[in-house]
């Protein structure tokens, strides 16, 4: 019983370590990608990004973060409007180069930040 117990624990440990390291990661990746532009809940260069995962589509938000340029000549309505009010366009393969992975902890990252 006393090692079971002891066995529990461990486990326990292991996973919180493991489960605030994937957190942790999450939000380097966004830091080292997003963060020159981008707070949570302060403007910067673009908008803050609070809420932001619950209030837009998620196929819409991946597309975008990869690539609102081409959102943009296909005449969005949300893209324009946000260039309209930001005035930047900054969402191209020059800005953002992230791979799948990282576009996922990123997501996680801003799904964790709700409104
Ligand atoms: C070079 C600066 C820059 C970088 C890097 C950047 N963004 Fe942006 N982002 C902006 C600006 C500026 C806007 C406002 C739209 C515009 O000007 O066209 C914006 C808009 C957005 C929006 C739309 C907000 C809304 O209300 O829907 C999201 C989401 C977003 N960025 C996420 C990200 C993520 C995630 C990253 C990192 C992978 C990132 N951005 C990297 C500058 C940047």
């Amino acid at each position: 019983m006393k090692y079971f117990l002891f066995f529990i624990i461990l486990l326990f440990s292991a996973c919180s370590i493991f489960f605030s390291s994937r957190k942790k990661n999450s939000k380097q990746v966004f830091l080292a990608n997003c963060g020159m532009c981008h707070g949570i809940d302060h403007n910067v260069v673009g908008p803050k990004l609070r809420g932001v995962y619950e209030n837009r589509d998620k196929k819409w938000l991946q597309a975008y973060i990869l690539n609102a340029d081409s959102m943009y000549q296909a005449k969005d309505s949300l893209t324009v409007a946000l260039y309209n009010k930001w005035r930047f366009e900054p969402h191209n393969k020059k800005n953002i180069s992230i791979n799948q992975k990282e576009l996922k902890q990123i997501l996680r990252y801003l799904k964790d930040n709700k409104q």
